[in-house]
């Protein structure tokens, strides 16, 4: 494939715009432009890469006459119209391993400060208050965490909480129970996984299955007091059934990382992020340095690998 120009409209780390250059491909950055600039600007590039901000749309697809590839340096390509593109013969790439490790880390982050109250219980100290009664928190040792999607970012949750103490369930339509139990996960039914956990984490893209997966119906069948945790992908959880649930005391506790509209602007999410039992973070999942990094790098290996201009990355 024929790729001169390569146009990188999100801060993806520099390791990726480094690597193509070294093959003599022509990289521009260009960050936050409006659908209606990147339309204009995509006329001049054979290749996009964009991480979350960027929203390519069948309009920006469209203009992008001599548009061959879009790269995603990231594992969702949601903010990409994958259907706009394929109608194209455009081909969309995506980096799914790179921010595993990333994801999974504050996944269990959230987990902890939730049973610990860290988060709520350091700002009221630096707002000059001593209470210790209103933070103390429970045990993760024992209790069930409920693991939705067994991939590679589930997966890594489960071993690291089972180092806590913690028994793990979960449910992957494409993982056999076989599979889960290599790595200790009891594989369940989501009718049998509500009323058994402790604490739901999500670790699914968002398709048309899993869109509200988490919803009203469902937390009224688990425990009292279960917490949720999503770093995958906002829409999964229904947020408005979710500020219900925490509002009833139904849920005791949410981490949240992604949000349905994001930045988020609309009244219940912002609720939602203002609970006082939420732990909210800015779509933080794949914001370490390392995860950039090798985000970054994959998606130019793959990139050149459609060019065929180097042995080492020609699969
Ligand atoms: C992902 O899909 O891997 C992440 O959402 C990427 C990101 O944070 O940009």
């Amino acid at each position: 494939m024929d790729i001169k120009k390569v146009l990188v409209a999100d801060a993806v780390d520099s390791a990726c715009v480094e690597l193509l250059r070294k093959y003599n491909i022509e990289v521009d950055c260009k960050y936050k432009l409006t659908e209606e600039q990147l339309s204009e600007e995509i006329k001049a590039y054979d290749a996009l890469i964009v991480r979350s901000d960027t929203k390519v749309t069948p309009k920006v697809i469209q203009a992008g006459q001599r548009l061959k590839v879009i790269g995603r340096a990231g594992a969702g390509v949601d903010n990409i119209d994958v259907t706009a593109a394929t109608n194209r013969k455009v081909v969309v790439l995506n980096t799914p391993g790179g921010n595993a490790i990333s994801a999974c880390e504050l996944t269990c982050a959230l987990i902890t400060n939730l049973a610990r109250n860290v988060v709520p219980a350091s700002v009221s100290l630096k707002a000059g208050k001593w209470d210790r009664k209103l933070y103390a928190g429970h045990e993760l040792y024992g209790k069930t965490l409920a693991i939705i999607g067994l991939g590679r970012i589930g997966k890594e949750v489960a071993l690291r909480m089972q180092a806590w103490g913690m028994k793990t369930i979960g449910y992957d339509p494409i993982v056999s129970a076989e599979e889960a139990k290599e790595f200790n996960v009891e594989y369940l039914s989501y009718e049998q996984i509500w009323p058994k956990a402790d604490y739901i984490t999500v670790h699914t893209p968002l398709i048309p299955a899993t869109r509200n997966l988490i919803n009203a119906k469902v937390l009224n069948s688990c425990k009292n007091n279960v917490k949720i945790i999503n770093v995958a992908r906002g829409g999964i959880i229904n947020e408005s059934d979710l500020l219900d649930a925490l509002k009833s005391g139904k849920c005791g506790g949410a981490g949240i990382d992604v949000y349905e509209q994001e930045p988020p602007t609309n009244e219940v999410t912002l609720q939602l992020i203002a609970h006082e039992k939420v732990v909210a973070t800015p779509h933080l999942g794949a914001s370490t340095s390392e995860a950039q990094v090798r985000v970054a790098v994959e998606v130019s290996e793959q990139l050149l690998a459609l060019t065929g201009k180097c042995k080492e990355y020609t699969s």
